[in-house]
């Protein structure tokens, strides 16, 4: 089951940092590292990812696939979180390969997928509660959260366990598929 076990932190760096750790250590798949707040967020292309305590979802997943996994895996994250998004809350997140979900072309989450010995480190960031003000100048124009999308404050904890029931469906099915 996705999310067991789960470690939860308040800060740390990032969370793929601690799941690659753990993975190194022999965590099993399906192990998660939660956190309120990371102070060295990272994204794809060495980009940083502004991670504020408690105004999103900042989590690793670690899977460990038998074989390689065929296609990029970031992006089927992309549309497990973006299903959720869509079904749960209502909005019209689409995914914008490879590792981007947006809504009205506005970056709502975003995937990076990191490997560690045997491992997956599957390490993904939800927008959830943040007003226009709080993102960085530099991202008012082109990141959103869920909270400006639909005027609501949503649930980080509801929210995951969706997201997580959603990338289990299509990690599933990524699994079940013949390997190219
Ligand atoms: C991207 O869009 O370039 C990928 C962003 C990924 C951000 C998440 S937040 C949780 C995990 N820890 C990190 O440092 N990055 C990922």
């Amino acid at each position: 089951m996705f999310g067991v076990p789960l470690y939860r932190y308040h800060t740390v760096t990032s969370t793929n940092d601690v799941a690659l750790r753990l993975a190194e250590e022999g965590a099993p798949e399906g192990t998660l590292v939660l956190a309120d707040e990371q102070t060295e967020g990272r994204g794809r292309w060495g980009r940083s990812w502004h991670s504020p305590e408690g105004k999103g979802i900042w989590a690793s997943l670690i899977l460990r696939p038998e074989g390689e996994v065929g296609g990029d895996l970031s992006s089927w994250i992309a549309l497990g979180i973006a299903r959720a998004l869509r079904e749960v809350a209502g909005v019209e997140a689409e995914v914008k390969f490879p590792n981007d979900v947006t809504v009205g072309g506005r970056k709502l989450a975003g995937v990076l997928v990191e490997r560690s010995t045997g491992a997956y480190i599957v390490g993904f960031g939800v927008n959830l509660l943040q007003r226009r003000e709080d993102f960085p100048p530099e991202l008012r124009e082109v990141a959103t959260s869920l909270f400006l999308e639909t005027g609501k404050d949503w649930d980080a904890e509801d929210l995951l366990r969706e997201i997580l029931e959603r990338i289990e469906e299509v990690y599933g099915r990524l699994r079940g598929s013949p390997r190219s």
